[in-house]
């Protein structure tokens, strides 16, 4: 039977992935797959194994970058957006936003995930990236997490089961997450919005935030900054095609418009090759570069 038609969500052929990233950037995926529910999740990850396809699971695709060429294989959004609170607990689903999440727990006195306001993207993209502010990172309040494995078993991690590093988490095997939990605090909700407030400024002063980007480009090196070195070494405003180097923040990468994924990778490699040459340090990308298979 076509894949169409056993699901109950949406698949799309021939799916342009830069209407899918926040880059706006990325080729075609043969499959790009909407499931409706955990039913339709199993589906799908059994057609991926018959058919022995690549799959990549998406959450806000706000820290990802596609190639050109797209992605032979099925590219699935993560569909679990519900969420709830126990106590001093909450629960959510891997596709909820970040920023509903931080708003409904401040909202009812429980902090902890204030540190990571303005980090546009979901909570399974967060865990998965240990995504961070000055103020604070995922692994923090992370306390469980549930999920399946690609054969569509469901898997239970706690705690130290998953080994967070700075910007990464480590999976003991390639898991599609269902959801997290998160231990809170309780905390004045006018004292936490403070937090927010300030996060979020600080954010909209130092980075660029109307045009279309992935954040960060490269991870921090020890006890230095990428941004501020990338800015010591005058490479803002550095253009390859249509893809720039902020001129607000020297860590991020910007779209002016149909850049492609070849412009980005230019760029990062320019970039790259100078801070090697002039600070003999090696940079590592903060942001997944997906290729076609
Ligand atoms: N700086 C410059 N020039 C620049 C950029 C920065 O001189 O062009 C200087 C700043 O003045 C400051 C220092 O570098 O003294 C650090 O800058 P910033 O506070 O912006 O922090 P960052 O280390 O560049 C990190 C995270 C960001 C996060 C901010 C704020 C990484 C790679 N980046 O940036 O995360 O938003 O702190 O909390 O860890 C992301 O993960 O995608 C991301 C953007």
């Amino acid at each position: 039977m076509e894949l169409e038609k056993r699901i109950q969500g949406k698949v799309l052929r021939d799916e342009p992935l830069s209407k899918h990233t926040s880059f706006g950037i990325g080729g075609v995926a043969n499959y790009y797959c909407k499931p409706k529910d955990e039913g339709d999740v199993r589906t799908l990850l059994s057609f991926v194994r018959e058919t022995r396809i690549g799959l990549k699971i998406l959450g806000n695709g706000t820290n990802i970058l596609f190639q050109d060429d797209g992605f032979r294989g099925m590219v699935m959004e993560n569909p679990f957006r519900h969420w709830s609170i126990e106590e001093d607990v909450v629960t959510a689903g891997a596709a909820t936003p970040l920023a509903i999440l931080i708003s409904a727990t401040v909202q009812r006195g429980l902090g902890g995930l204030e540190p990571l306001s303005g980090i546009p993207g979901s909570v399974g993209g967060a865990l998965i990236t240990n995504a961070g502010t000055v103020a604070g990172e995922t692994s923090q309040p992370f306390l469980s997490l549930r999920a399946f494995d690609l054969d569509g078993n469901p898997v239970e991690l706690k705690g130290e089961e998953v080994q967070f590093v700075y910007r990464k988490a480590t999976l003991p095997k390639p898991l599609l997450i269902k959801e997290v939990s998160f231990q809170l605090t309780p905390k004045d909700p006018g004292e936490s919005e403070a937090i927010v407030r300030d996060l979020l400024r600080r954010r909209k002063e130092t980075q660029p935030t109307r045009v279309k980007n992935v954040g960060c480009i490269f991870k921090n090196p020890d006890g230095d900054h990428a941004g501020r070195i990338i800015d010591e070494l005058g490479l803002k405003g550095f253009r390859c095609g249509n893809a720039e180097i902020s001129r607000v923040h020297g860590n991020f990468i910007v779209n002016r418009r149909g850049a492609t994924a070849k412009d980005v990778v230019e760029l990062i490699q320019l970039i790259r090759d100078r801070v090697l040459q002039e600070r003999g340090i090696s940079l590592e990308l903060e942001i997944e570069i997906v290729g076609a298979d």
